[in-house]
């Protein structure tokens, strides 16, 4: 009996904790061309990061977010501070691993111990739209779940990324997408960004994407994509650039998305956490 328990404690250590390498995609090949609003569906288990951000009990999805990991392997849950509230993390639950917002074979359902907004998050101008969630327990280790990296250089306009989440597919869109949605659209410059949106961009802590201008109806997030990824690929794996935050409407090329920028805010994330896993 003793040799069993023993067993078990050594098996649960392997499994939860452990240092995983960050922003792998294997569903994924390479920098996929993709084409949220305009956006098709993700491949099966093809994002390890996304999770979907619900209402406890009841299990709506309001809002995106990934998965982090800090140097000692353990899990932590960044999204939009506009998302949460302090104080708040047993209204909230988060389905990770999974296509299906609902849930599907291999999926993990998760729960929080601490909701911490960036003290500077103001809901007035949305800057320093970030907030880190406690995990209370460790997700279960295996294929498709894994943390995203974060951004080590600042953002080049005209990179792709990929954007992804279960919000609307239309600006003011009623019902939100039962399967995760992704598309394709290149960072736009901190100039032309200024240009939509004025004082109301602020270049330090924010990025753009989408198409700037022209008569293209642009890829973009939505309503319910807040706190979720945007991404691009390099050096082999998946580099969170911005996480989403704001726009005006959805897919208007006037109007490119509004992004915290990652890149800005790893350093605090990673004082957060205790140390950022980024390899
Ligand atoms: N604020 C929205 C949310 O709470 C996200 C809006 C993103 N809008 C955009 N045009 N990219 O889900």
């Amino acid at each position: 009996m003793l040799i069993l328990c023993v067993a078990l404690v050594a098996l649960a250590s392997v499994a939860n904790g452990q240092l995983k390498s960050c922003g792998q995609a294997p569903g994924v090949v390479g920098d996929l061309d993709a084409r949220v609003v305009n956006g098709h569906q993700s491949a099966d288990d093809a994002w390890p990061f996304v999770c979907s951000l619900q209402q406890r009990p009841g299990g709506s999805h309001f809002c995106g977010g990934q998965l982090i990991q800090n140097t000692a392997g353990v899990y932590y849950f960044l999204t939009a501070a506009h998302c949460v509230t302090n104080g708040q993390h047993n209204s909230y639950q988060m389905r990770c691993a999974t296509n299906n917002r609902n849930g599907e074979t291999g999926s993990q359902l998760l729960y929080f111990s601490n909701v911490y907004r960036h003290p500077q998050y103001n809901p007035n101008t949305l800057n320093n739209d970030v907030a880190i969630l406690t995990l209370s327990t460790q997700p279960v280790n295996a294929n498709n779940i894994g943390p995203v990296c974060i951004a080590s250089t600042p953002e080049q306009p005209g990179i792709n990324g990929v954007v992804m989440g279960w919000g609307t597919t239309s600006s003011g869109g009623g019902t939100l997408p039962i399967m995760l949605l992704e598309g394709h659209k290149p960072v736009v410059s901190d100039a032309d960004c200024t240009r939509a949106y004025g004082s109301e961009f602020n270049p330090t802590t924010m990025m753009c994407a989408g198409m700037y201008g022209g008569s293209q109806t642009p890829v973009d997030a939505c309503q319910g994509d807040s706190g979720g990824p945007y991404v691009k690929y390099r050096h082999g794996r998946w580099e969170l650039i911005g996480v989403v935050s704001w726009g005006y409407g959805c897919a208007d090329p006037r109007y490119p998305g509004v992004y915290a920028d990652a890149y800005y805010y790893r350093n605090w994330i990673s004082t957060q956490i205790g140390g950022l896993n980024n390899s």
